[in-house]
């Protein structure tokens, strides 16, 4: 077994050439788990609207979770991975949610920041998940030019992550892969490729994935996202409440060979999961995709 001293040296190697690291997500509240995160993990992915607390005017971050943040100092750098900016809804995105991201640049060092290809309110209800875009012309129009505000108001790269299909799709101009090509294309964003939900979408409606990801231009996969979940009346859920599947992370390891610009690949769970799942066996998870996918 290699020592923690050999492990560390091999994370910094492998971030100062610029091959995969290991991310995993971190939701607050949870210190000790934190401290053990950041013995295997180079990056920790935080989600803003988790760690905030409403306000009369909006949200803020809380107090404790900045804090917690604040603890990690140089042992990690931070992802930012969104769930209410909703790019994709019609009437705008959410600003509430852009300032709280402003917030964590200014007291934090992120590597970079990303959402969901997603819409998750419709008339300024929220829809409680989240749904895939229609792919449009029209879509690619407003969706691009969002990207674009975004990337000039943060000084990190901002990535676009494919969502599960709860829904059959709209009718729409392009396929998965053209739609999200174009978008990188047109404004330089990078991509996450979640590999859990792919497979979810293989599962529940029979999803192409080998052509998905032979159309798909890899170069734009920036970060993988790795998780596992449950089925449940015959559908198998995007949720992330178990260690990952044989299946995702040979998935993940086809994509890896082929995806050469992917710098962090993270093992996602769910703060309410912890419970069940366990501390060991997330650090054992951890653990685990750093030896198989040599991260
Ligand atoms: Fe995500
Ligand atoms: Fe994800």
């Amino acid at each position: 077994m290699a020592s923690a001293g050999a492990m560390e040296q091999r994370r910094v190697t492998a971030a100062a050439h610029g091959s995969p690291a290991l991310a995993t997500t971190y939701e607050g509240g949870d210190v000790p788990l934190l401290e053990r995160l950041l013995e295997r993990a180079r990056y920790i992915e935080i989600t803003p609207d988790t760690i905030a607390l409403r306000t009369g005017g909006g949200c803020e971050l809380r107090p404790e979770a900045v804090a917690e943040l604040e603890s990690i100092g140089g042992r990690a750098r931070l992802l930012v991975h969104g769930v209410g900016l909703s790019i994709g809804s019609y009437e705008g995105y959410s600003e509430a949610y852009l300032r709280l991201v402003d917030e964590l640049f200014l007291r934090f060092d992120i590597a970079w920041h990303s959402e969901h290809l997603a819409y998750t309110t419709v008339g300024g209800e929220n829809l409680g998940t989240m749904l895939a875009m229609p792919r449009t012309g029209e879509a690619l129009d407003m969706i691009c030019r969002r990207v674009c505000a975004i990337q000039k108001r943060y000084p990190a790269p901002f990535l676009l992550e494919n969502v599960v299909h709860l829904l059959p799709d709209a009718p729409g101009e392009y396929s998965d892969a053209q739609f999200l090509n174009r978008i990188a294309e047109r404004t330089g964003c990078g991509l996450i490729l979640d590999v859990y939900n792919m497979e979810c979408d293989a599962l529940n409606y029979g999803f192409d994935v080998d052509g998905f990801l032979s159309e798909l231009k890899l170069e734009n996969v920036r970060e993988l996202h790795l998780a596992g979940g449950t089925s449940y009346a015959g559908l198998q859920l995007d949720v992330h409440s178990r260690v990952t599947a044989a299946s995702t992370v040979a998935l993940a390891a086809n994509v890896m060979e082929r995806a050469s610009q992917v710098q962090a690949v993270t093992y996602e769970y769910l703060k309410e999961a912890v419970p069940s799942l366990g501390r060991d066996a997330i650090c054992g998870e951890l653990a685990r995709l750093s030896a198989e996918l040599h991260l």
